[in-house]
């Protein structure tokens, strides 16, 4: 397939020579966009050039390339490729869950305080639509050890009334990584079910959506997965699929959707029925060029292995976190290993203004984001530790000025 790129060199973890283009010294923020390498570029090339010379026939090849695509999301994840649904974003797949849940009135939803808006916001706007009742339990209880986090949610699902429980993976402001394997076997003991945010950790925290015990999962390809904005997917547990109901689905929810485009007269019917598996949210035209890019980016993943990835990120921010420390930073860091993703969330020393030094370290060449006002360092895996001395270079000198 056009897609094939073998002039361009291996992606091998420490390497940046897939991204010739990055203007940062120093690219730590994988946590909010990363750029894409040559071989995204080279696929987003492909469909485009393939769409100008083929027109409609272009399409047969690009739905080709999703069905692998959803093969690849599955192995990445431990699903099957039928419970995987391409789309937009993690914001798509939280509002088809939350819109499509078998909701009665007066369910109760589990949410955290402290999570980012998108995994905030629909369940908000389903709570209105179906009367549901939403409860926010603390993040700020899993920090220092996981064990009274879990007691609370535990207290929390034995009250009763809990049907769904949402939470991200890894939390985008401290890099809180979540015990999700404990959460779910607390929802299942307790009859709820559990929905994943998982953009802060897909592609670089290693995550199992069978072992883990996800029912849902949402997430976007533009963070650890280093695709591009746009494109995304959502993982529905075939169990869960069958119960759904389908208040998303348009033209390409039901079954043989195109049929009637091919087969001659008698074919145009809207009788057919809806699938009942997670691709049901797929109503219309897909993101061609966003999931070329997104099955390029998977395949780079699926070569280097997660569990890689994690361990070469995790070396570095071992490296980077004492020397912060020294310069009067305090880090948010799970003191366990397993409460830890491949995000280094820090405050500023005291007195230092957080918005003027993420400026200053702009200037320097360093790419960081402040979320929240945390000062917010994500490596992937083209980082490697030989940058070290530049970034804490650009560090002494964003304190001196800032
Ligand atoms: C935890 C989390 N969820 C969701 C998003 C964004 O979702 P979407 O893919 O819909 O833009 C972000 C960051 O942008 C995030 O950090």
């Amino acid at each position: 397939m056009e897609h094939i790129t073998d002039d361009l060199p291996a992606p091998r973890l420490g390497d940046r020579g897939l991204f010739p283009d990055l203007e940062a010294a120093v690219y730590l923020n994988h946590a909010a966009i990363s750029p894409p390498s040559r071989r995204i570029q080279r696929a987003l090339h492909a469909c485009i050039a393939t769409y100008a010379a083929r027109g409609v026939e272009a399409f047969f090849t690009y739905n080709q390339q999703r069905a692998e695509l959803r093969q690849d999301l599955a192995a990445l994840l431990g699903a099957d490729a039928g419970e995987i649904a391409l789309t937009s974003g993690t914001s798509a797949g939280v509002i088809d869950v939350a819109l499509c849940f078998p909701w009665r009135a007066g369910d109760r939803v589990v949410l955290f305080d402290g999570e980012f808006p998108a995994n905030i916001t629909p369940w908000q706007r389903a709570a209105a639509a179906f009367d549901l009742r939403t409860t926010l339990l603390p993040l700020e209880d899993y920090m220092r050890s996981h064990a009274p986090g879990l007691e609370r949610l535990e207290a929390t699902l034995r009250a009763g009334g809990v049907r769904l429980v949402a939470v991200s993976s890894v939390q985008f402001r401290t890099g809180l990584r979540m015990p999700i394997r404990e959460i779910a076997a607390l929802c299942r003991e307790h009859g709820a079910e559990l929905f994943v945010d998982a953009i802060q950790g897909c592609g670089a925290t290693p995550l199992d959506v069978e072992a883990d015990g996800i029912d849902y999962l949402a997430c976007g390809g533009h963070k650890h997965l280093m695709g591009v904005e746009g494109a995304g997917f959502l993982y529905v547990r075939q169990a869960r699929a069958a119960a759904l109901r389908p208040n998303v689905a348009g033209w390409l929810s039901h079954e043989e959707p195109v049929g009637f485009l091919v087969q001659g007269p008698g074919h145009l019917r809207y009788d057919r029925p809806i699938r009942q598996r997670a691709d049901m949210v797929e109503a219309g035209g897909w993101n061609a060029l966003g999931h070329a890019a997104l099955g390029a980016a998977v395949k780079v993943t699926l070569g280097l292995g997660v569990e890689a990835i994690h361990a070469h990120v995790a070396a570095y921010l071992d490296a980077l976190e004492p020397a912060l420390r020294e310069r009067g930073f305090r880090s948010l860091r799970h003191p366990d290993p397993a409460g830890r993703s491949t995000l280094l969330c820090v405050l500023p020393p005291e007195g230092r203004d957080v918005v003027a030094l993420h400026r200053a370290l702009g200037a320097r060449g360093v790419a960081s984001s402040i979320p929240d006002g945390v000062l917010r360092f994500a490596p992937h895996w083209p980082n490697s530790q030989g940058e070290l001395p530049t970034l804490l270079a650009a560090i002494d000198a964003a304190l001196a000025d800032a």
